[in-house]
């Protein structure tokens, strides 16, 4: 199970009898290979955990201090990273049971076995938490190459067409700030983001000098433009993103009253990122500078979504989109603007 030159593993006990805490000390010393700090209540562990970092946690739930699976809760609010083995009396096993669902590693029942099985729980449990934390690492490391896959797809796009430079960011970060403001949890943000940051991906197909045209454009020529939220999710379709990318991408031109394009839905027929979005990109496209024109300025931006709320855009999502530039103007878009955690 280990071997001798490798370092003690460090145990906090937390236990207020002194019968059963040296009588673990004890057996512990047999088997060798723990370094065991022995504190008899709550408080005086938690003082002693600011300090240390042990790589495991043996609790007593009945403690002067605390009872039962309130101690658990007490416990992990100190160390939530550790892993924790409960200790409970002969008449208690359902508690342990209780504390194993709780995020406990394991248990142990008092006076049932010797040194060999505490040795061996006590390092189980703290192998299993090593595993656990390097899962959920490689996760977050899966999430932020994801998050920067998608970013440099986004950067691609915006090289070569001038009119998207910086677009899509900024479309993401105001998208973002008004499902923030709407109530959306942590992982529908993290999805409206990542869509926000391609939502223009089809104009991959669309010659740059249509988009950069100052002038109206012939029909054939708008045509080819209005084409682009379909090839954009036809290009993710493919990818087995956690959220409905495609469906933001494709429903992004779409209007509340049926006039957008490209399948006229109405309402609630277009998913709410998606409305979320419209609204986000027609902001920022109005109060940006364009190489054809110079910014309209964000008072006109404001008012284009004022005037046609509930016509073309979703009201709820024009609140709240005016709320956010009320409390953040133009900040919202700069490069620095602090988004919420959503990684
Ligand atoms: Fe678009």
């Amino acid at each position: 199970m280990r071997d001798a030159s490798s370092p003690p593993t460090k145990v906090l006990m937390v236990e207020d009898n002194p019968g059963d805490a040296r009588l673990v000390q004890l057996l512990l010393a047999e088997v060798g290979g723990f370094e065991i700090t022995w504190k008899q209540d709550l408080r005086e562990a938690a003082e002693w955990l600011r300090e240390h970092v042990p790589d495991a946690v043996l609790l007593d739930l009945s403690l002067p201090d605390s009872h039962g699976v309130a101690t658990i809760d007490a416990m992990r609010r100190v160390a939530p990273d550790l892993p924790v083995i409960v200790f409970t009396g002969l008449n208690d096993e359902a508690v342990g049971v209780a504390a194993v669902k709780r995020g406990c590693q394991d248990y142990l029942v008092k006076g049932q076995g010797d040194g060999q099985l505490i040795a061996r729980t006590i390092t189980y449990a703290v192998e299993r938490k090593a595993i656990e934390r390097e899962r959920q690492q490689a996760a977050e490391r899966m999430k932020r190459v994801l998050l920067q896959t998608v970013k440099a797809v986004s950067l691609t796009l915006e090289m070569r067409d001038p009119y998207t430079a910086g677009h899509q960011r900024r479309v993401a970060q105001l998208a973002q700030a008004i499902g923030e403001r709407m109530g959306l949890d942590a992982d529908r943000l993290e999805g409206l983001h990542t869509g926000a940051l391609i939502h223009d991906l089809g104009k991959i197909n669309v010659p740059s000098d249509f988009l950069s045209r100052p002038g109206k454009l012939s029909d054939a020529a708008f045509g080819v433009i209005k084409s682009h939220p379909n090839v954009g999710a036809e290009i993710v379709d493919g990818v087995d993103f956690p959220w409905p990318i495609a469906r933001m991408i494709r429903e992004h031109h779409e209007r509340l009253d049926g006039s957008g394009y490209p399948a006229g839905l109405r309402g609630e027929e277009i998913i709410l990122e998606a409305r979320i979005l419209a609204v986000a990109d027609v902001v920022e496209a109005i109060s940006s500078h364009r190489p054809y024109r110079p910014s309209l300025g964000l008072d006109a931006a404001l008012k284009e979504i004022q005037d046609r709320a509930g016509t073309a855009y979703d009201p709820a999502v024009v609140d709240a989109c005016l709320a956010v530039i009320r409390d953040n103007g133009n900040a919202v878009f700069r490069d620095d603007y602090d988004l919420p955690p959503v990684m």
